[in-house]
């Protein structure tokens, strides 16, 4: 064993300050320290931590001739695993809802979304959608389909998750830092990322305080309350008083909270795109959405 792998070795797992890659195998060094000493310096591990041990990952990591490469991004919902090779891509993320892995599989097979993959509880395995995000304005503008077909094809994603009772909840399209949810592929085909806010109406009007609190998270009386520094039981009972109201809130109310988000995310993209574009993108949205 190296000196740094001795290091890693006598590192207080007990106070958490164990190698990163470790973390989720940290107890192992209680229960079976031979094993948790292999994998201390097992250069796999090493590289892609627990990500290797997904199905999908599994067979590109210990069952491919090259190395994969592997990046992280990811905000609000903690990691998020890339993984490219010459074969194929894929992402790894951790759960944002409890009903994330069943909207997102039901998206995949809609094609709305990326494909999911068999998984580990607690996480999405996903196909990486290549292609570039629509406020990415810097280069290889030959690529970017015109304003009114990327509002069609949105108008016909839309339409598909209404339809199968999947409001998306975060029709991002380009926030204050530059991050959209929208992928457009070479040949001008669009994906919707990230379902981690996304409502499925198949129970309305019931829905779980969980539910409840991504429907009002964005909501203007909802960022008034939260300024008010609410305890923890405050904020209970404001998510139980409002889910009691859902039954006042119609299916199209709720369904049009896409449509308001993708306007307001038009509005941010005064770089990319110019009024005439915005203009054209929405008709060619409502040609394509039905309801
Ligand atoms: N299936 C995918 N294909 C391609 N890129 C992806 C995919 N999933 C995630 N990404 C990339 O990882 C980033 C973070 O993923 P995601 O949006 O799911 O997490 P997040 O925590 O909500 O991040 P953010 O706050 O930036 O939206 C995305 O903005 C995108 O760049
Ligand atoms: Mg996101």
């Amino acid at each position: 064993m190296s000196e740094s792998d001795a290091n890693a070795m006598n590192l207080k797992v007990s106070t958490g300050a164990c190698p990163s890659h470790l973390g989720p195998f940290h107890k192992l060094n209680d229960s079976h320290p031979d094993l948790y000493r292999k994998l201390v310096i097992d250069a796999f591990v090493v590289k892609y931590g627990v990500y290797g041990f997904f199905p999908k990952a599994y067979d590109l990591i210990y069952l491919s001739d090259e190395s994969p490469n592997i990046t992280f991004s990811g905000r609000t919902r903690g990691r998020v695993a890339i993984l490219t090779s010459s074969s194929y891509n894929m992402v790894i993320k951790p759960l944002q809802n409890s009903k994330e892995a069943e909207i997102a599989t039901r998206a995949g097979k809609l094609e709305v979304g990326p494909n999911q993959f068999d998984s580990l509880p607690g996480f999405l395995s996903e196909e990486y959608v290549s292609g570039k995000f629509i406020n990415d304005n810097s280069a290889n503008h030959d690529i970017m389909p015109q304003p009114v077909d990327i509002g069609i094809k949105v108008g016909s994603a839309l339409t598909k998750l209404h339809e199968n009772q999947i409001c998306y909840n975060d029709t991002t399209l380009s926030d204050p830092e530059k991050r959209s949810h929208l992928i457009i592929n070479q040949a001008g085909n669009i994906k919707l990322i990230d379902f981690g806010l996304s409502l499925s109406l198949n129970e309305y009007p019931n829905f779980s305080i969980e539910e409840t609190f991504n429907y009002v998270r964005t909501m203007p009386i909802y960022r008034l309350f939260s300024a008010m520094n609410p305890t923890r039981e405050d904020v209970h009972s404001f998510l139980k008083s409002y889910q009691r109201t859902f039954k006042e809130i119609s299916p199209d109310t709720i369904y049009d909270r896409d449509i308001q988000f993708l306007t307001e995310g038009l509005q941010l993209m005064g770089d990319v795109l110019t009024e005439p574009d915005k203009t054209d993108f929405m008709k060619g949205f409502y040609e394509a959405y039905k309801r």
